[in-house]
């Protein structure tokens, strides 16, 4: 049994995975506040996500770590979506799963490169080489990484965001009990 009541619900997972549309869902149902990791990386710094990138990776890892650590320590209960490589970095995940309740959610690369060409947010990893190739890369190399982080896994292939929502909602519930 896990106090999820008091903690945050985290989800983790690749670039398309849904975790935004999924995140303010939960949050509505949940009726707490919800934050975007890249959001807030964007409100801090004001620069944004592709900006940072422009500068190098590391500085917006840098700056994405000090947004996971700013989460984390909210006293309220957030449901917060974490940008795909937030977890790569140990001392985030280490906090992610100290502070929350960590979903993983997951779809293959060929599912997850449709969705990120139907949305219109900027992901300045994918415009370097093909989106299915780079899914592909990450999902392997990345892998790991989701697994340490997660206390669950949810998949979204073949469900709209309310039925991944309550698919989340219901592995909450279930630790709960
Ligand atoms: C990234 C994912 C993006 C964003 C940045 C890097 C990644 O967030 O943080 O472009 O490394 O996977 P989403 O997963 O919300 O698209």
């Amino acid at each position: 049994m896990t106090d999820t009541a008091s903690r945050h619900l985290v989800l983790v997972g690749l670039m398309g995975a849904g975790k935004t549309t999924v995140g303010e869902r939960c949050a509505a149902t949940l009726r707490r506040p919800f934050v975007d990791t890249d959001d807030l990386v964007e409100a801090r710094t004001g620069r944004t996500v592709a900006e940072l990138f422009g500068e190098g990776e590391p500085t917006f890892r840098a700056a994405e770590r000090d947004a996971v650590t700013d989460a984390c320590a909210s006293p309220a209960p957030l449901v917060i979506a974490c940008g795909g490589g937030a977890v790569l970095d140990p001392d985030s995940r280490r906090r992610l799963r100290s502070a929350g309740f960590v979903v993983w959610l997951r779809a293959a690369p060929r599912v997850l490169a449709a969705r990120v060409q139907a949305d219109p947010v900027e992901r300045p990893l994918l415009a370097r080489e093909g989106r299915l190739a780079t899914l592909t890369r990450l999902a392997e190399t990345r892998a790991p990484a989701y697994e340490a982080a997660a206390d669950v896994t949810v998949t979204t292939e073949g469900r709209n965001p309310d039925e991944v929502a309550a698919a989340v909602l219901e592995e909450l519930d279930r630790c709960a009990a």
